[in-house]
């Protein structure tokens, strides 16, 4: 018998999910406090390279009241832990060059996985997770948190009530003046930002992508097909700054889409989220802006619109992490989200095909840029290669 495609893969229900962590960094640290205030989960195991990462990590456990965890230290630890028999789900949050290995691995081992952005960096990475999820029937869900953003949420339901009409162009950003951090993360040599400076492409391409794709329904109601993508260097070649990238992608149903990525200019931080139908428009960053049969609505105006339109079921979640007073209210429906299909047996609001279209821009922007901005197909990971 032929399995379900992984994104309406069901899993057994798991009424209390025992996660083991790896990569205990500035991020790691940040979801392990976040944890605290979701219900119906355990941290069981702790794992980084460094010994000092782990220890600190269990200190938060201690002082946030909860049981301390397992830990493990040094460059087999991430083996070690997706090993475990106690735990369901493998939460990673290293540097992006190990994700792909360490989802492969967790699955392999019987595990859910739960990644940070982006799943992988490469094309063939990509396939290796998505065939491996598939033979495993495990979930590996990217934990893209721009998805859970209240006007994103908001843009849904809307859409959903055929309020915008046929949508016929999206846009999306990822601006983001990353200076300030270059040397902070840094090992040996180039540290992250400053890789992500030198990729070519864009780099970090889901923030962008992944509330879009939503609104479009990829591999549900429409794909990605083709783009064409370029990198200025006005600065000079071999200069860190202002490699910023625009991409344009066209899908089957024919929509296009604007994706930018900028990470070194003075440029304001910008998280474009541009909807574009026949019948409505709507637009985040820098100000809100709605268009309805209703008629044109900005700033608080419009933001009091799509707040009355958050009933999606992050949505509500959105709002009741805000009642909370929760210290994001975006993470808090994603992690709530993801909790709540493992405990219900669901599939996931993000599945492994989304996590593979929207990483997989990373290579493929850089190799038409590389190109003089050729047109690039996208693969359908669907389909088995
Ligand atoms: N969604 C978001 O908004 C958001 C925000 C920040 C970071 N992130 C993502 O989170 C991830 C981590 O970023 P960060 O800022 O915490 O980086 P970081 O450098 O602060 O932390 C990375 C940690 O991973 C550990 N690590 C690296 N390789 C390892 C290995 N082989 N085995 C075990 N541990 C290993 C390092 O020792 C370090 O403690 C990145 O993928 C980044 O893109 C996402």
């Amino acid at each position: 018998m032929k399995s379900a495609p992984a994104y309406l893969l069901r899993c057994k229900p798991l009424p209390v999910v025992r996660i083991g962590m790896i990569g205990l960094g500035q991020r790691g640290v940040k979801t392990l406090e976040r944890y605290a205030d979701i219900p119906g989960t355990e941290i069981r195991a702790l794992a980084d390279l460094s010994e000092k990462a782990v220890e600190n990590a269990n200190q938060q456990l201690a002082l946030s009241g909860r049981n301390v965890a397992r830990t493990y230290a040094g460059p087999d630890a991430w083996r070690e832990i997706c090993q475990q028999e106690d735990l369901d789900l493998i939460y990673i949050c290293t540097d992006w060059q190990w994700h792909a290995d360490m989802a492969v691995e967790a699955m392999n081992n019987g595990k859910h996985v739960a990644v940070e952005v982006p799943l992988a960096t490469t094309v063939e990475d990509c396939w290796r997770v998505v065939e491996t999820a598939e033979r495993t029937q495990r979930h590996c869900f990217m934990t893209e948190n721009c998805c859970y953003d209240w006007f994103h949420l908001a843009t849904l339901s809307l859409a959903e009530t055929g309020a915008l009409g046929v949508i016929t162009h999206c846009e999306g950003a990822y601006i983001h003046d990353w200076r300030d951090l270059f040397h902070e993360t840094q090992k040996e040599g180039l540290g992250f930002y400053e890789q992500s400076c030198h990729q070519g492409g864009n780099p970090y391409p889901t923030h962008a992508i992944g509330p879009i794709a939503q609104v479009l329904g990829f591999h549900r109601h429409d794909r990605m097909k083709t783009l064409v993508s370029m990198t200025g260097n006005a600065a000079g070649k071999e200069s860190l700054l202002g490699h910023g990238n625009s991409t344009l992608i066209t899908t089957e149903n024919g929509v296009t889409i604007l994706l930018q990525f900028d990470g070194t200019t003075p440029r304001p931080y910008s998280r474009l989220q541009t909807t574009c139908g026949t019948e409505g428009f709507v637009q985040k960053y820098p100000l809100a802006v709605v268009q309805t049969s209703e008629g044109l609505r900005e700033g608080e105006h419009a933001e009091l619109f799509m707040k009355r339109h958050l009933s999606t079921l992050g949505g509500k979640l959105w709002k009741e992490g805000h009642t909370l007073g929760v210290v994001n209210e975006m993470n808090y429906a994603m992690d709530r989200r993801l909790i709540y299909c493992l405990q219900k047996g669901l599939p996931m609001d993000i599945d492994v095909y989304d996590a593979a279209e929207w990483s997989c821009l990373s290579e493929l922007t850089r190799r038409s840029a590389e190109a003089g901005g050729q047109p690039v197909e996208i693969p359908d990971f669907t389909i088995s290669r």
